[in-house]
């Protein structure tokens, strides 16, 4: 770690010109002599460096350093209350926060301010991104499992030129905006499923179905199974095959287990924990039941493998025939463990988001009918017509991030907010905070849509890393467009068939596991 000599060295070699937020000096004149290394590069105006030492953040006890505050009865950071935890550490400390001295697991420094932010995330542009995520899936990927990931494990708890490598496979296909468009139909399809089954669920007075989340779950999945696998999985039937509800069961488990795992001290690394256990047999339910599917969509695909690739081949089909089946199997078990549970939570907030604001439901609707009709279908040219649609989940996503956080391991000492951060230090971009500041968005604690359309951005546009829910640069999102896709498609539907209400006690947000409405979400749907 960089300590004060280090810093001190830097400031006796005097400023350097900002060239904006980030200064890359020449090697020549940059290299620190910080503990970190020769070859350490600096970002950053040295003037008015302050050492990390200074950083301002919850003090560590001796020992426990500050892994005791998220133990149960005597600590006070709840995992799945960490919204209010970083809420407190910004009302405490400021824009910039240490949280040292965690067994096991590097330093994290909050920054809750939408400049820090863009710093960081433009100062990586040249780098390789490497998001502190998931050392126990790293674990499974290139220990337990090795034999069947191999060196390519795919993108997610993978870092450096095999994340790259295994990234530039894949991002071209995902990212293209006509790929996304070619599942509009499928994701449609899919939609309609979801809405008759809730329909048929719904108690005779218009309660949703009892279980009315993992419902959404289902729908989730079934979306996710027609992009990845080019398969109808059948979960919205009323007799689902047995594997469907086990692999929804899996993924819940594994994001239930991930943040345990990681942010209280990793005894998992010394023993096997019965958090540990549960984790590693619910990675193993995921690879074995998707393993199933992709076999079958390969052997449907094998039979149109001599076709020419025409403009309408899936997702699937251009994996294949630009790469090999490991390959796509690989994507479609990342693409099953992060794609699930972040659209079924976007979609609960908003369906909830919605039953809470009946004027801009209203507006929806009016929108939805204007470009749908009352019962028409949803297509590609209908979506780019539906601006309120697109500002609603927008908002959703701004206030209710379902990623509450996102983060980046320094790969090199780096200046940020004015303080020298070491090499190997978790920068964490507490997006929930930021994205709820009265500074970034007036009235910040009220729903309001409008904020997004183009008139209003014209005339007070958003500050650009002040609300992030898909992250960004090199390591954002690769499924945003599949995301988005599937959200606005389904929440028109919803919005064209119910009007929904919600009259029970309101429901507190957790990240359970992600960050949405915890609590049986009882809406009542009054069919349109
Ligand atoms: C509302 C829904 C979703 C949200 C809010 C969301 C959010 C995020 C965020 C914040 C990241 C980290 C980005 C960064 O580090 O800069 C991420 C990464 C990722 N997401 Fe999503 N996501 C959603 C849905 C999906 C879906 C449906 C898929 C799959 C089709 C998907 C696939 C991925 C993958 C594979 C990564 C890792 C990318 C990499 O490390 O290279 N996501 N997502």
């Amino acid at each position: 770690m960089a300590g004060p000599a280090a810093w001190r060295s830097l400031l006796a070699r005097g400023p350097r010109p900002l060239l904006g937020h980030v200064v890359r000096p020449s090697t020549s004149t940059a290299t620190p002599s910080s503990a970190a290394g020769d070859d350490a590069v600096l970002h950053g105006s040295v003037n008015d460096v302050r050492g990390y030492d200074e950083v301002p953040g919850p003090r560590p006890v001796p020992f426990l350093g500050n892994s005791w505050r998220f133990l149960p009865v005597v600590g006070n950071y709840r995992i799945e209350q960490m919204d209010k935890v970083c809420l407190g550490l910004h009302r405490q400390y400021g824009d910039i926060v240490k949280v040292a001295g965690l067994l096991g697991r590097p330093d994290m420094v909050f920054v809750f301010d939408a400049d820090l932010i863009e710093q960081v995330f433009r100062g990586e542009d040249a780098l390789l991104p490497v998001r502190p995520s998931m050392p126990s899936l790293d674990a499974f990927k290139h220990g337990i499992r090795k034999d069947f990931f191999g060196d390519l494990a795919g993108v997610i708890a993978v870092h450096g030129p095999k994340w790259l490598e295994f990234r530039t496979r894949v991002q071209q296909v995902m990212l293209q905006p006509r790929t996304a468009k070619l599942y509009v139909g499928a994701i449609q399809d899919t939609a309609d499923s979801f809405v008759r089954r809730v329909r048929r669920l719904r108690s005779p007075a218009g309660d949703a179905p009892p279980d009315f989340v993992n419902e959404i779950h289902k729908w989730s999945l079934e979306s996710i199974a027609r992009v990845a696998l080019d398969a109808r999985l059948g979960c919205l039937d009323d007799r689902p095959p047995a594997d469907t509800q086990a692999l929804i069961d899996a993924v819940n488990t594994f994001f239930m287990n991930v943040g345990v795992l990681e942010l209280k001290p990793p005894l998992w690394k010394i023993f096997p924990t019965p958090t540990w256990k549960a984790y590693i047999r619910a990675l193993d339910d995921i690879t074995n039941i998707t393993s199933g599917y992709i076999t079958r969509a390969l052997d449907a695909l094998r039979e149109t493998e001599h076709a020419e690739l025409g403009p309408d081949a899936s997702l699937l089909q251009r994996v294949l025939a630009s790469h090999d089946a490991r390959t796509a199997h690989i994507l479609a078990i990342d693409l099953f463990l992060v794609g699930i549970d972040t659209t079924s939570a976007a979609l609960s907030s908003a369906l909830y988001q919605l039953a809470l604001h009946p004027e801009q439901q209203e507006k929806l609707h009016g929108e939805v009918v204007r470009v749908l009709g009352p019962d028409g279908a949803v297509t590609a040219s209908a979506l780019e017509d539906m601006p309120y649609l697109r500002a609603v989940l927008k908002e959703v996503l701004r206030m209710y991030p379902v990623v509450i956080g996102n983060g980046r391991t320094l790969t090199e000492d780096t200046v940020v907010g004015g303080y020298l951060i070491p090499k190997g230090t978790q920068i964490i971009f507490q997006h929930y905070v930021a994205s709820n500041q009265d500074r970034y968005f007036p009235e910040a604690g009220r729903f309001r849509p409008e904020r997004w359309l183009r008139e209003h951005q014209a005339a007070c546009p958003a500050h650009p890393f002040a609300s992030l829910p898909f992250g960004y640069g090199r390591r954002m999102c690769i499924g945003r467009r599949f995301a988005e896709l599937e959200l606005h498609t389904v929440v028109a539907k919803m919005v064209q068939n119910f009007r929904m209400e919600y009259n029970k006690a309101p429901l507190p947000y957790r990240v359970h596991p992600m960050y949405m409405p915890h609590g049986p979400l009882q809406l009542t749907l009054h069919a349109r």
